[in-house]
């Protein structure tokens, strides 16, 4: 598979960092984050210094011009806090620390200094929704009375029906099972319940303790300071709960799944917390905070990035929509009117590390492959922050025969082994060699195994190709930053024959997809770069094309 294109190469190799670059402030009043492209990083997966078969910011930080070649502005690092890792990181048993798993303090502040020479920003997840169950604030809180401050910190409350054996309430856990979890009190009677919207082992906070408020903003200033660049915030329409927490009335026991009526979230207090943090950020006028924020209706969708709360908020339809020219249309309008509305900028992700990875989605195989060949341009051509998981510039599929034996995802257990839940797309990243684990780990086998047949999606083997989807997303991402043609807020779209679309930005950019099965003719324009080669005046099935 090739493309067709007209590029400048990449100015440096992967090692070619003795030119430290400054950070540009991007566009004018700052906000470098506008049009960013941000790389996600899942750190145990990314790359492994240490000789454990899990990743680790040494990793990261030996692999830093690897990101630098491809072009990324930002990472995002998924949470790297202390944490007993029954959430993969999202269990934080000391969020101003470094999990001694993925290195400590003094390796962060490498990949700070190492990322910012080289031009990056570096933005980390933070987990204000809940802590760990063996945060020290948890472990006392089971050693302290009901109603005493320790508990105040959580949300416990007594049971429901005789002798309160029933839980609160009806609500369920996103990982399956219910929300709560009953406690033994000191005295080694059966006592009250805490509630968990994710695993036991992540008690929800209680925002409305001012405790809880001041202790996340310690959080955000003690990394500020070190020179992170912003946040993550995980689960973003969380840490506000109904007053009462009423029963759901439909109890979706379906797990991982999103519901806008669904009282477990988005609930309006969230929106002063979200003021309350913002007000800690404006201190640092260049940081950006995103929000995870799984809401469908655009209106309260948009709410969560009005100019006094997070700055930008992942809008997950691109990722949850099929390969279907009019479906992907009606996402790319739904999420710029989702913002449009309050002045805020789009976001644009196809996967992540929840995410079944968008080669399997879009049917597999070949196909699948080239089909997210053409959305990585789609994505890459559109006006807004873009967000790239790793391993998705490698066209890497999801990994739905892992041995059971090896899954990690809380909802494997919770499910009584039904659901697998999503490590089949957090397998560790195929660096170079002809065997796993790929040059990910010098141990003999990476945490999750990496499939033998991914010795053709090496990074080694794809830099060396012009044709493979990493030079693809090179070329893209250079291109992006470079032409003028990307300039402008909005998009106009074309009429387009049925399984196609087309847009143009202000600047002068034309995206082509075809979707259907059928070649369709090209818009007119000198072509810039095509997720497939082209071949005359059509667009072939299941491709992407920029012309200017
Ligand atoms: C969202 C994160 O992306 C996911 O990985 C995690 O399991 C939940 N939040 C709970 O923190």
């Amino acid at each position: 598979m090739g493309s067709s294109v007209v590029v400048p190469t990449a100015s440096s190799g992967p090692d070619a960092s003795d030119e430290s670059t400054v950070l540009e402030s991007g566009p004018p009043g700052g906000q470098w984050w506008r049009s960013a492209v941000f790389y996600q990083v899942y750190p145990r997966s990314f790359a492994d210094s240490g000789g454990d078969g899990v990743g680790d910011l040494g990793g990261l930080l030996e692999r830093l011009g690897y990101l630098e070649l491809l072009g990324v502005d930002a990472l995002w690092i998924c949470p790297v806090m202390r944490s007993p890792m029954a959430d993969g990181g999202y269990d934080v048993s000391d969020p101003r620390d470094i999990d001694p798993l993925f290195g400590d303090i003094a390796v962060l502040d490498e990949v700070l200094e190492e990322a910012h020479d080289r031009g990056m920003r570096v933005t980390m997840d933070l987990v204000p929704n809940h802590t760990s169950d063996r945060h020290p604030w948890f472990t006392a809180a089971l050693r302290a009375a009901p109603g005493s401050p320790e508990r105040e910190r959580y949300i416990f409350r007594d049971g429901r029906g005789p002798k309160g054996a029933e839980p609160p309430n009806n609500w369920p856990s996103i990982f399956g099972g219910p929300a709560w979890t009953r406690v033994t009190e000191p005295n080694g009677k059966p006592g009250q319940w805490y509630l968990h919207i994710f695993a036991p082992e992540q008690p929800d906070l209680n925002w409305e303790n001012p405790e809880v408020v001041a202790d996340f903003e310690q959080t955000m200033r003690f990394w500020l300071n070190r020179g992170v660049d912003g946040f993550r915030i995980d689960v973003a329409h969380g840490m506000a709960k109904p007053p009462g927490l009423p029963d759901m009335d439909r109890v979706n026991t379906a797990m991982l799944v999103h519901d806008d009526n669904d009282p477990r979230f988005n609930d309006p207090g969230v929106h002063d917390i979200h003021r309350r943090l913002r007000k800690v950020l404006d201190e640092y006028p260049d940081a950006v905070s995103i929000g995870e924020v799984w809401v469908d209706d655009n209106v309260r969708f948009g709410e969560y990035v009005r100019s006094d709360e997070l700055h930008l908020a992942f809008n997950f339809r691109l990722a949850e929509t099929s390969f279907d020219a009019a479906k992907i249309r009606a996402a790319v309008d739904n999420s710029i009117e989702a913002v449009a509305a309050v002045g805020a900028v789009p976001t644009w992700t196809l996967s992540n590390h929840d995410i079944e990875r968008e080669v399997t989605r879009y049917g597999g195989g070949a196909v699948g492959l080239r089909r997210a060949r053409a959305m990585i341009l789609l994505e890459l051509a559109l006006p807004g922050a873009v967000f790239l998981y790793n391993g998705s510039e490698l066209g890497l599929p999801n990994v739905d025969d892992l041995p059971e034996d090896a899954l990690r995802d809380p909802t494997w257990e919770r499910s009584g082994h039904t659901e697998r839940g999503r490590d089949g797309c957090r397998v560790p990243i195929p660096w170079e060699g002809r065997q796993p684990p790929f040059g990910f780990t010098s141990a003999e086998q990476s945490w999750l195994p990496i499939p033998p047949q991914w010795a053709g999606l090496t990074v080694e083997s794809q830099l060396e190709r012009l044709d493979s989807m990493v030079s693809l997303c090179r070329m893209a991402i250079e291109l992006r930053s470079v032409r003028p043609e990307f300039a402008g807020d909005g998009l106009e779209w074309y009429g387009s024959p049925v399984g196609c679309l087309a847009f143009r930005r202000a600047g002068g950019l034309i995206c082509a997809v075809n979707t259907s099965s059928v070649p369709t003719p090209l818009p007119p324009g000198e072509v810039l770069l095509s997720s497939v080669p082209l071949d005359g005046a059509m667009l072939p099935p299941d491709t992407a094309v920029w012309l200017v």
